[in-house]
C-alpha cells in the first residue's frame, strides 16, 4: 500500500514537470514568434510582479485601495479606469513611462521610481533590458485589467 502511494506521489512530480516544461516551451515560442526588435509582453508575468510590488498600494484588484492607500498623501491611481480616463484607449506608452518614473514628470510624487528600483543593484544593457521587459509585462498586466475590457 505504501509502496503504491509512492508510486504515485512520483508520477504526479513527473507530470508537474512535464507541464512545466511544456509551459517553457510555450512560453519561450511565444516569446521568439514576436516582430524582430517589437517586444512580447507578459500579462501573466505581469500579474506576478503587481502582487510583489503593486498591490499594497494599488490593491488586489488595482482600484487604488491597497492597505497602504490612507498613509499616502495622494490616493493611488485606480488602474482600472486608466482607458476610460484616456478616451476608451490604454495608454500603454505613457504607463511605461509613469511607471519606470525615470523621465521627470511633473509634481512630487509617492510611488516609487520602478525603473530604478528594478534596475538596482546593477546597471549595464543586459539588465536594461531586463528591467524594459519586467516594466512591459507590467503595463500589459495592467492593460487587461481595464474596466470595461480593451481590446489589444
Ligand atoms: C507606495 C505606494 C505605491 C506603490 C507600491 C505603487 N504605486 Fe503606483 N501610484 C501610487 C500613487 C500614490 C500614484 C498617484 C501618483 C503619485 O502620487 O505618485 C500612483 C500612480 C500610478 C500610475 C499612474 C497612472 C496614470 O494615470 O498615469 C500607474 C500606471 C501606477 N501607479 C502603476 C503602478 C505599478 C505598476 C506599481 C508596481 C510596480 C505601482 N504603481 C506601485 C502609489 C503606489
Amino acid at each position: 500500500m505504501r509502496e503504491k502511494q509512492r508510486k504515485s506521489t512520483g508520477r504526479g512530480t513527473i507530470l508537474a514537470v512535464g507541464l512545466l516544461a511544456a509551459v517553457a516551451l510555450v512560453a519561450g515560442w511565444s516569446a521568439a514568434s514576436g516582430q524582430e526588435g517589437e517586444p512580447v509582453y507578459s500579462a501573466f508575468n505581469g500579474k506576478v510582479s503587481y502582487k510583489v510590488y503593486c498591490m499594497n498600494c494599488h490593491g488586489v484588484g488595482g482600484k487604488g485601495d491597497g492597505y497602504l492607500a490612507d498613509s499616502l498623501k495622494a490616493k493611488p491611481t485606480d488602474l482600472t479606469a486608466m482607458a476610460v480616463k484616456n478616451g476608451g484607449e490604454f495608454p500603454f506608452e505613457r504607463a511605461m513611462k509613469s511607471v519606470d518614473g525615470r523621465t521627470p514628470g511633473h509634481g512630487s510624487r509617492e510611488m516609487p521610481v520602478w525603473g530604478d528600483a528594478f534596475l538596482w543593484p546593477e546597471d549595464n544593457p543586459e539588465r536594461r533590458a531586463e528591467v524594459q521587459q519586467k516594466i512591459g509585462d507590467l503595463v500589459e498586466y495592467l492593460r487587461s485589467i481595464q474596466e470595461p475590457p480593451v481590446a489589444k
